[in-house]
């Protein structure tokens, strides 16, 4: 193959990269909370029930923003279900997934859980089947100091300090019409704005994440968003996306060409924020919440028929697939000035990084892109210039075979790019270039690669596809030069001059 250059320029920023761009998603839904993170009497369990073999896991991702109770479930779930002494909660017949909810695990565990694990705690009020006043209640309950009716329910609940949960998203995926309570936009809109009102009046300091188009083949695609954000204007400080992509064709080609429309749609719902805000003429800038993305097409089992903990949608990863969730980081990378916060969907057992097995653990491979780039993600975006040879793709267009971002953290003198090779056969041969200062020296790096798109990690075969250190990176004249392997995924640290 023909050679690639990555250059570089201090000068030439995108923006800081928010932290909660590594966010993840914990939904009440098939085996993500019980049997997940949460399972009293397990070996494993701690003395809140959390699966500690599942929490050493997850850790290792530094994941941030934790998105939680749904989904689709949250807008069939009333809050105050998961309160109070867990053997006094309801059982509920859940309909989202059909499935049996306990309540074992609410806003108390939760917000545990979120303590232990350094997350921070988003919450997602249901806009579907709730009311605008059970929102601002909840928010009550959560951060307002004692002495009122709910804030005091919390107190009971063995929490006098509030908690201070900052990150609320308004509803979830009202524009579809699997959504309990789904209704156009308009009527979403008023919906939206009487919560986020109340809810802002309970406390000034929450930020508000309004749904937008769940998905660039929704019917009402960019009409919704421009509706919703009119309604809201100031009240939404983010607008949510989300999207799940999949190989259906077996077409690894255009699989891996699929960030280029992940590109656009990013840029669409931004524009969708900065066409209102110039039609308000207003000073406030919504941002993006890109809370729920991943791979997800192979396992569509979403029925849980009655059952407790029902096994859904519990997808197995490949090499593919990893290299296509890296493409997913480093367009919210590319795109720092505008994607605020993004939660990978979802955290354990359910389209997950992580799944279990009785007594067992299982990495998938779309875990080692996540830390690789978890790991390095302090700093500033830098705008990446690519060049080098590409192809064009079925359905996505033309691609570079190197998909690439980089993040310049001055504090230390550091550089890290992270690069994927599309290449299914070809070595792909790298410069990487910083114009206005020296490389100097490979700090750390680490690469994913696979022979096979196909291949992954099993629970009888746990460490098929596993990082390794790089090798062959080779520094001169303050640049630096290596090879990258058929579909893979490095991420690379450099010291600078
Ligand atoms: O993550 C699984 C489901 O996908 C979520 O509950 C929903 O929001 C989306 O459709």
């Amino acid at each position: 193959m023909d050679p690639t250059t990555l250059t570089l320029h201090t000068q030439f920023r995108v923006g800081p990269v928010d932290e909660r761009i590594f966010g993840g998603f914990l939904e009440h839904m098939g085996r993500a909370v019980y049997e997940g993170v949460f399972e009293p009497g397990h070996p494993a369990a701690d003395a809140d029930g959390f699966r500690t073999d599942v929490l050493d896991a997850l850790r290792g991702l530094g994941m941030t923003a934790m998105r939680y109770p749904g989904g689709n479930f949250a807008s069939g779930y009333h809050w105050q279900d998961g309160i109070g002494p867990p053997d006094r909660r309801p059982t509920v017949r859940e309909l989202a997934w059909q499935s049996i909810e306990p309540n074992r695990f609410g806003t108390e565990e939760y917000l545990r859980l979120c303590r232990a694990m350094g997350w921070t705690p988003m919450l997602t009020c249901n806009l579907g089947t709730g009311t605008p006043e059970e929102a601002r209640n909840w928010v009550e309950y959560c951060n307002a100091p004692a002495g009122t009716r709910y804030a005091d329910l919390r107190k009971s609940a063995g929490s006098p300090e509030p908690h201070g949960v900052k990150l609320w998203c308004l509803g979830n995926e009202m524009d579809g019409a699997w959504q309990l309570g789904h209704v156009p936009a308009d009527h979403y809109a008023i919906r939206a704005q009487q919560s986020a009102k109340m809810m802002k009046d309970v406390d000034r300091s929450i930020e508000l994440v309004a749904c937008g188009s769940c998905g660039v083949g929704m019917k009402t695609y960019m009409e919704w968003d421009r509706v919703v954000l009119e309604h809201l204007g100031d009240l939404a400080d983010y607008l949510s996306l989300h999207r799940y992509v999949g190989n259906r064709e077996s077409d690894t080609a255009d699989f891996l060409a699929v960030t280029n429309s992940i590109d656009r749609q990013i840029e669409e719902a931004d524009a969708a924020c900065r066409f209102v805000q110039a039609r308000l003429r207003s000073r406030k800038r919504a941002f993006l919440c890109f809370d729920e993305w991943n791979v997800w097409y192979k396992n569509m089992e979403k029925d849980g028929h009655g059952q407790f903990a029902p096994h859904l949608i519990e997808e197995v990863y490949n090499v593919e697939d990893a290299l296509v969730a890296a493409g997913f980081l480093n367009s919210f990378v590319r795109h720092a000035d505008c994607v605020r916060i993004a939660n990978i969907a979802q955290i354990v057992n359910v389209i997950a990084p992580v799944l279990t097995r009785g007594p067992d653990v299982l990495i998938q491979t779309i875990y080692f892109p996540f830390r690789m780039m978890s790991q390095r993600r302090r700093g500033v975006s830098l705008t990446p210039a690519l060049d080098g040879p590409g192809y064009e793709g079925r359905t996505h267009g033309c691609v570079a075979f190197v998909d690439a971002s980089a993040i310049l953290d001055e504090s230390a003198d550091r550089l890290s790019v992270f690069v994927t090779n599309r290449s299914q056969s070809d070595r792909a041969p790298l410069t990487v270039r910083l114009e206005d200062r020296a490389i100097r020296a490979l700090a750390d790096g680490e690469r994913l690669a696979g022979d096979d798109p196909k291949l992954a990690n099993t629970f009888e075969r746990p460490h098929r596809v596993q990082p390794r250190p790089v090798d062959g990176v080779r520094i001169a004249d303050g640049a630096a030069m290596l090879e990258l392997l058929p579909l893979s995924f490095t991420a690379l640290s450099f010291n600078l001059a």
